[in-house]
């Protein structure tokens, strides 16, 4: 397995290593490595099926199921395994339609164009999430990265000090609000209540730190709301300044694998009315938030 660095000792393209197939531990041990050191792994050509995927991502944690996959009626879901995240437009099962303009799938998943960390609205966010590309639109939809292990690092020594022990609350209300989405199936009030998160976190293993962004946030706690939700877009407007940023541009075959605990990320506009894009997603628990899960809450 070799990693080559493709941007800034950021992002690392993996080859010489075929993920289709059962991993031994030492082939396992050496992505989490190549994780911790870039933060955003790609795999070219890896032709996975969707039950490799599952047992691919199953080496590195349990797996997740998301939000909208959960709160999604049965009829509107696609795949039955719902640990499979459809990352697509297409109109449910129904892969001969595109979603509609104003189909609320598609309203709902527009935020994620928005800079996010995946599920920081629950008590325990996700770690990597795994996105594999399946069909890819003939223009645009590249998916965003910003480091912000970088971003920290670049803050001045008192803008370090004033942002150490906060506390961020964060809902998925917060970041569908920003674009005008308020239209959640009944019975999901639960799951639509915010977290808190330390807006420092600390890698376990390699002791750095790291802005936990997102646009979930909406508050600081012990902070009015808008100075919270002035200061949360001056510091994101830092964190996703270009030298910061890597854009990856999907090719059929592509596995990009993302650590939430360390990276932003935003999907970018294609025409999706028009034009098929098919990705399928999976991710794990962050280990490692519950220990500063534990002191945000003492
Ligand atoms: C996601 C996500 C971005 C994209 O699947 O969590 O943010 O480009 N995807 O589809
Ligand atoms: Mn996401």
């Amino acid at each position: 397995m070799n990693i080559r660095a493709v941007q800034n000792g950021f992002v690392g393209e993996v080859t010489g290593i075929d993920i289709c197939k059962q991993l031994t531990s030492d082939e396992v041990a050496a992505i989490e490595r190549g994780m911790d050191q870039y933060a955003v792994l790609t795999f070219p050509d890896q032709p996975l099926t969707d039950e490799q995927q599952v047992t691919f991502t199953a080496n590195f944690g349990a797996l997740e199921i998301t939000l909208a996959g959960q709160m999604a009626k049965p009829e509107e879901r696609r795949f039955q395994q719902l640990e499979l995240g459809d990352i697509s437009n297409f109109n449910g099962a129904d892969t001969t339609r595109l979603r509609a303009r104003d189909d609320k799938r598609r309203m709902y998943a527009l935020a994620n164009r928005l800079w996010h960390s995946d599920a920081s609205f629950r008590a325990i966010g996700a770690g990597y999430t795994l996105l594999h590309a399946r069909i890819v639109p003939s223009r645009g939809a590249d998916t965003q990265f910003a480091d912000m292990r970088a971003a920290y690092d670049a803050l001045s020594p008192s803008e370090k000090a004033e942002v150490e022990d906060l506390i961020c609350e964060h809902s998925i209300v917060f970041s569908r609000e920003q674009i005008g989405f308020g239209d959640y199936n009944p019975g999901h009030e639960e799951h639509l209540k915010p977290v808190p998160h330390r807006l420092v976190l600390t890698h376990p293993k390699t002791g750095r730190k790291s802005l936990y962004l997102s646009s979930h946030i909406g508050g600081i706690v012990g902070w009015p709301v808008p100075e919270a939700r002035a200061f949360i877009r001056d510091l994101t407007e830092h964190a996703t300044q270009p030298q910061f940023v890597y854009s990856h541009k999907w090719r059929v075959g592509d596995m990009v694998i993302w650590d939430n605990r360390t990276v932003l990320h935003r999907a970018t506009r294609f025409r999706d009315l028009e034009e098929v894009r098919d990705l399928r997603r999976t991710s794990i628990k962050g280990v490692g938030l519950e220990v500063k899960q534990a002191m945000a809450a003492e």
